[in-house]
C-alpha cells in the first residue's frame, strides 16, 4: 500500500469541549504520523473557499458559520492508506450513522457539528494540506 498523506481538521465543536488531545491521540493509537499541526481561526472567506465544493448545498452558509465560530486544528497526517484509514477511524458524516467506536459516533452531536474533518482522496489530501501549510512546516 502507498504511504499518503491526508488533512484532518479538528473543528470548532471538538475545540469548544477541550477534546483536542483525545481525539489526536486516537488518531496516533491508529498510527498516523503527525506532519504539521496548528490552531487557527477561519475567516469567512478561507472556510468558503476550503468548502468551495459544496458551495450551491444547501448546509454551505450554516457550515461555514460553524467553521468559523471558533478556532480549529488542521493536521497534515501521513500514514499508508492513509485517507481511507482516516476516513474509517473518523466514521460517517452523519454521527447516527456512524459504526461504534469511531470518532463521529463517540464525540459529535449531529451532521453539521461532527468534530473532525478528513481528505477524501489522496490528490484532496495534498491540495488540502497546502490549503494550511508551508512545506517547511511539514516536518
Ligand atoms: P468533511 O469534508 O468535513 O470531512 O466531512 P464529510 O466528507 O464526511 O462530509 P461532506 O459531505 O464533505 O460535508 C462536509 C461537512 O459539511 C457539514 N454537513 N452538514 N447538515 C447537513 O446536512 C450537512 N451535511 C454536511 C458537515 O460538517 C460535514 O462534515
Ligand atoms: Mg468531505
Amino acid at each position: 500500500m502507498a504511504v499518503e498523506r491526508t488533512l484532518a481538521i479538528l473543528k470548532p465543536d471538538c475545540v469548544r469541549k477541550n477534546l483536542q488531545g483525545e481525539v489526536l491521540a486516537r488518531i496516533q493509537k491508529a498510527g498516523f504520523n503527525v506532519l504539521g499541526f496548528k490552531q487557527i481561526r477561519l475567516t469567512r472567506e478561507a472556510a468558503g473557499a476550503f468548502y468551495a465544493v459544496h458551495k450551491s448545498r444547501p448546509f454551505y452558509s450554516g457550515l461555514v458559520d460553524f467553521m468559523t465560530s471558533g478556532p480549529c486544528v488542521p493536521i497534515a497526517l501521513e500514514k499508508e492508506n492513509a485517507v481511507a484509514d482516516y476516513r474509517t477511524l473518523i466514521g460517517a458524516t452523519d454521527p447516527k450513522e456512524a459504526a461504534e467506536g469511531t470518532i463521529r459516533k463517540l464525540f459529535a452531536d449531529n451532521k453539521g457539528e461532527n468534530v473532525v474533518h478528513g481528505s477524501d482522496s489522496p490528490e484532496n489530501g495534498k491540495i488540502e494540506i497546502a490549503f494550511f501549510f508551508s512545506e517547511s512546516e511539514l516536518v
